[in-house]
């Protein structure tokens, strides 16, 4: 590193800590404890949700359960129910596993190695480094969104942040900037940065500290940093849920394999890799369940859409009353006033509160 690199990262977490310390009112309820079972509870929630939206998560997750041991003995379907509309759900099933195996296996105490963190389930570098970092004050350097955001901008950094290239080239510089005796402090104040002045968009380069030698905005653009190699695209899937009630009892599984969604509930359904059409429905590829529920259908309901990372999910709902009970293999009958309990993907959730249906719930 030249003599220039080296001013450049002094300036960088010499004001990068002075403004934490005179300018930086962001208050979480996470922020500043100490507690290692919340603050991984918080970093498990914020792992591809923004802030806003996983606040009442962890408050929630909190308040019904306080220690690791209560997590660890509470009823599944409670807890996913307690998740429901966050997303990303092996989250969950990982966050119940590393719950139990804390309790079972580790007496309730929560590791306080970097390694021993990283060998749980769920938990990659970044999390091993902010839990160890915010309840131990061990010093590893998080790189988040917000972090490579912030040091691609300022370091003028053109690598894609996608490449492996850039991610090793990241992490070494966020790890020669970190204040390893402040670990805890400078992590915070980095995201915190991160989100409150160098926004992903209209960041605010009138009211920050680090503009004078912003190498982006000196040279270029904030907002075309990072950069990143692959486009984003999605695909689409095509869901058509079959609402079969029996005498107020009303057909649900929960969903089995390795796929999105897992071990939430659905409805049973038709899938299809394009808009269906009255004529797809008639291929025998499609067809069975119909067969089995005795259906014949005319018209396609309207599709709703649900927006994943690289999914797009589009669901339609019919209702269909069974005249007789159905099996269908992993789907059982539960009460219609029960459904309540169960814990469904955000789309079908959505459609059991809409007012046609909630009347029945
Ligand atoms: N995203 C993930 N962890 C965070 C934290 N501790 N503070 C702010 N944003 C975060």
């Amino acid at each position: 590193m030249d003599a220039k690199e080296k001013t450049a990262q002094l300036f960088f977490v010499s004001n990068l800590m002075e403004w934490n310390k005179k300018s930086n009112k962001r208050l979480m309820p996470w922020k500043g404890i100490k507690d290692p079972y919340k603050i991984w509870l918080s970093e498990i929630i914020l792992q591809q949700t923004r802030v806003e939206q996983g606040l009442n998560y962890y408050n929630n997750f909190v308040k019904k359960y306080p220690t690791i041991n209560d997590l660890a003995s509470a009823n599944e379907n409670e807890v996913f129910k307690n998740w429901e509309g966050l997303g990303y759900y092996s989250r969950c099933k990982n966050l119940i596993a590393t719950a139990q195996f804390i309790s079972n296996e580790k007496s309730g105490v929560f590791p306080n190695t970097y390694d021993e963190i990283l060998g749980l389930k769920g938990v990659g570098p970044y999390t091993a480094a902010a839990i160890s970092s915010f309840a131990f004050n061990l010093p590893h350097a998080v790189v988040d969104g917000n972090v490579m955001r912030v040091l691609t901008r300022f370091f003028g950094i053109e690598t894609p942040i996608d490449s492996s290239k850039g991610k090793k080239l990241l992490s070494t510089l966020a790890q020669a900037l970190l204040d390893k005796k402040n670990a805890n402090t400078y992590n915070q104040a980095i995201m915190d940065f991160g989100a409150t002045i160098c926004k992903p968009k209209q960041p605010n380069c009138n009211h920050c500290m680090l503009s004078s030698n912003c190498l982006s905005l000196n040279f270029s653009t904030p907002e075309a940093f990072p950069k990143k190699a692959k486009a984003k695209s999605k695909s689409n899937r095509w869901f058509m849920y079959f609402v079969s009630i029996y005498k107020n009892q009303v057909l649900v599984g929960k969903r089995q394999k390795k796929d999105i969604w897992e071990n939430l509930y659905e409805f049973p359904k038709i899938e299809f890799n394009k808009q269906p059409t009255i004529e797809l429905l008639k291929d025998p590829e499609h067809d069975e369940l119909l067969k089995k529920m005795g259906l014949t259908i005319s018209e396609i309901p309207q599709f709703h859409v649900q927006l994943l990372t690289h999914l797009k999910i589009h669901a339609c709902f019919m209702d269909v009353a069974l005249s007789r009970k159905i099996q269908l293999e992993h789907f059982e009958y539960v009460n219609i006033k029960s459904l309540n309990n169960l814990p469904f993907p955000k789309i079908i959730a959505a459609f059991i509160q809409s007012n046609k249906f909630s009347k029945q719930v």
